[in-house]
């Protein structure tokens, strides 16, 4: 027998949100983004791959009758150990944002960087608003501020996956957040 050689990979370890957790969450956000954008237009925008599930729940929990949805796609900036990268935009919105509401939403929060040079780069257009919504936010591993109005959870400085966030972009597709143990 040929003894394999590959270094081990990861598996689900334990869960950290079930699929109850985050929908309690979402629907106590939901609750403050309707009261916050009460009578105004709102463009969710959310970072592909990682927020399509939160993208799809929360939108369904918002009783504002006047949201429009769209995505954009972010590089990121390679080897995560230095904070020199650069970050692009690789899919810009769809919509015209001149003028709108823009609730940014993305799965985690990991250094800030990729939410910060976001939260920039769309200031620096006519846009009239932007805030954050992110899921997950490890504030052990901040390296610079970001302005986040919604945050659902705070987190261990762990990789996490699941529920729209992937490892080699496995596990998107699985309802809860676990950790990825070895
Ligand atoms: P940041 O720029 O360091 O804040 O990194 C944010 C991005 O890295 C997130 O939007 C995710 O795509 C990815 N990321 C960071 N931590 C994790 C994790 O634990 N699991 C899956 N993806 C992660
Ligand atoms: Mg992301």
């Amino acid at each position: 027998m040929i003894a394999t050689m590959t270094a081990p990979e990861p598996v689900i370890g334990r869960i950290l949100f079930s699929p109850d957790q985050i929908r309690e969450r979402l629907s106590e956000l939901a609750a403050e983004i309707d009261a916050h954008y009460a009578g105004r237009d709102l463009v969710l925008l959310g970072v592909l791959r990682g927020a399509m599930m939160i993208v799809a729940d929360l939108s369904r929990m918002l009783n504002h009758d006047r949201v429009e949805i769209d995505w954009i796609t972010v590089s990121s900036y390679g080897d995560r150990t230095t904070s020199s990268g650069v970050i692009r935009m690789l899919k810009e919105p769809d919509l015209d944002l001149d003028g709108r509401n823009v609730l940014v939403i993305d799965d985690i929060t990991d250094s800030g960087l990729t939410l910060s040079w976001l939260v920039a780069n769309l200031r620096s257009r006519s846009v009239g608003s932007v805030e954050v919504l992110t899921l997950l936010r490890k504030p052990d591993l901040a390296k610079v501020e970001v302005p986040i109005r919604y945050v659902g959870f705070d987190i261990p400085p762990d990789f996490v996956a699941d529920y729209g966030m992937d490892y080699a972009q496995r596990y998107r597709n699985l309802p809860y957040i676990a950790l990825l143990e070895y």
